[in-house]
């Protein structure tokens, strides 16, 4: 999505380490008007799709997966996100291993939220090792759920989440791939698609 590509470019800080920060428009203050033109494209995207509910993670991926789901007209469910280990009976969870902040933690999502047969769009705001979206899908497959696909704001192409993602014949679609980037130089590459 041109768009964005070209909001990342204008506002997007590579930090050394591999990590884009976008914290002025998508992360931390968010820019509405961008994030409706990104919730239209998604409607573009999987406009074929029949849909039921829209499945982020707290807590980045809420403020957008809410936007995108008025153009679809469904709830928007975010995982939990716990360290304890007091997970009751009445919850889906999955573990994920956070590499960019090198911990582990469970993700839940209550069951009266999520059910059998439902069809579900996860929608995040970065997918970078793809732990968040497995852990997604592992509390989709629990509860008999229909993934219909991803769609993601940022994609690292450099990182492995992408490639796991579509190996498992998910339909993904990402706003904006960066294949690669500079903390130097400031240079960002995108994917042509
Ligand atoms: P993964 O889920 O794709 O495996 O990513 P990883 O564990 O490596 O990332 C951990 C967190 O860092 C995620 O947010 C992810 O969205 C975010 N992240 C990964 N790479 C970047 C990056 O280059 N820039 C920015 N701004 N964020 C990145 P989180 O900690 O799960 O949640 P949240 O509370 O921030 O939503
Ligand atoms: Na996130
Ligand atoms: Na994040």
């Amino acid at each position: 999505m041109k768009l964005l590509e070209e909001r990342i470019r204008k506002d997007g800080i590579v930090r050394a380490g591999n990590v884009l920060k976008v914290d002025s428009f998508l992360n931390h203050q968010m820019d509405i008007e961008l994030i409706n033109e990104m919730g239209k494209e998604f409607k573009r995207l999987f406009a074929d799709e029949q849909i039921d509910r829209i499945l982020t993670v707290e807590a980045s991926g809420i403020g957008i997966a809410c936007i995108v789901a008025q153009y679809f007209g469904v709830p928007v469910v975010f995982a939990k996100k716990s360290q304890t280990k007091n997970i009751d009976g009445d919850v889906y969870s999955s573990k994920v291993e956070s590499f960019t902040h090198g911990r582990i933690y469970d993700v839940m999502v209550s069951k009266k939220y999520i059910h059998e047969g439902d069809r579900v769009l996860l929608i995040d705001d970065f997918l970078a090792n793809g732990c968040a979206l497995l852990g997604l899908l592992e509390i989709c497959e629990e509860a008999k759920a229909h993934v219909v696909g991803a769609g993601i704001c940022v994609e690292k192409g450099f990182q492995q989440g992408g490639d796991l993602i579509r190996e498992r014949g998910i339909h993904l679609e990402s706003l904006a791939i960066v294949d690669a980037m500079d903390s130097q130089t400031g240079a960002i590459t995108f994917r042509e698609q």
